[in-house]
């Protein structure tokens, strides 16, 4: 797909890999609809974007009710929907079993599967009902592209994991059944994982934190970049339209261990 004047939305685009992500997509021709809970950083983003490029949509990616009211908004405002790149997410940490025996509240395993894969199935599904309004567009006669952000901890969690771990392999589990009931429309479903990106959450680590985390990269040594890596890979993968019903490795070759 030809993402030139092409409308994006990009959930989580208040920050991290979302933000960076509505930024190249502009840059790429796009325009761009940022849905975030964070009103004010998603404003803050769409005035350095460009409000001629982007627009902000406060939504709650949990909300059936928010999202199909937002989507609704975003072909009212930019005229259809044909990439959707799911960014939004929160990554807890609990052990199953506290120092003190005490089981982990459920909540918090419930809230991160509700968020991370619940809100990304359900901007997917509204998403797609608005790209199978839209015409059949190049070589391939596509009608949009879904992707969804999964984690190398869907295959390698880490201790206190076990919710985030669970919510991601969720991710890789559905792209391939989503990639099928969506391909007889022309729509396209894929996933990334990546593994430890220079977001501002890695990045407000120690510097010997970071440095242990990037110990275990294999090359290049160094940190995911939002932009050229993961922006960049969202790209090639609203292009390439050979790629379809499967989660990409972006990690620099890391096996998380069990430490
Ligand atoms: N940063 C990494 O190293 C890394 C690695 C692997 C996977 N990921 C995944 O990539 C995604 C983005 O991570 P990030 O580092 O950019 O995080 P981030 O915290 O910088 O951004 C996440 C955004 O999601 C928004 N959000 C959270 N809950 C929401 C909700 N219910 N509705 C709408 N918006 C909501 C937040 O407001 C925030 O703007 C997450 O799914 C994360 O699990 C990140």
């Amino acid at each position: 797909m030809d993402i030139k004047n092409k409308v994006a939305i990009v959930t989580g685009g208040a920050s991290g890999l979302g933000r960076a992500t509505a930024e190249v997509l502009a840059q790429q021709g796009a325009k761009v609809a940022i849905f975030d809970l964070n009103d004010e950083r998603g404003q803050q983003a769409v005035a350095e974007i460009g409000a001629d490029k982007a627009a902000f949509f406060a939504v709650d990616v949990t909300s059936d009710q928010s999202v199909e009211q937002a989507v609704d908004a975003v072909v009212n405002h930019f005229g259809g929907v044909h990439l959707c790149v799911n960014c939004a997410g929160i990554c807890p940490a609990a052990r199953t079993l506290s120092r003190d025996g005490e089981p982990m509240p459920l909540s918090g395993f419930s809230t991160a599967i509700n968020i991370n894969l619940v809100g990304s199935f359900n901007v997917a599904r509204v998403a797609a009902a608005a790209m199978a309004n839209n015409e059949p567009s190049g070589e391939a006669g596509e009608r949009g592209v879904i992707i969804n952000t999964a984690s190398v901890a869907a295959y390698e969690g880490q201790i206190g994991q076990t919710a985030y771990a669970a919510s991601k392999g969720g991710i890789v589990g559905l792209t391939l059944p989503m990639a099928r009931d969506l391909a007889p429309l022309g729509i396209r479903v894929m996933a990334i994982a990546p593994g430890i990106m220079g977001t501002p959450m890695i990045k407000a680590m120690p510097e010997k934190v970071q440095d242990a985390l990037v110990a275990n990269i294999q090359f290049p040594k160094r940190l995911g970049l939002p932009a050229e890596d993961f922006a960049g890979l969202v790209v090639h993968i609203a292009e390439n339209a050979y790629l379809n019903g499967e989660t990409i490795r972006l990690d620099g070759g890391i096996r998380m261990g069990p430490k």
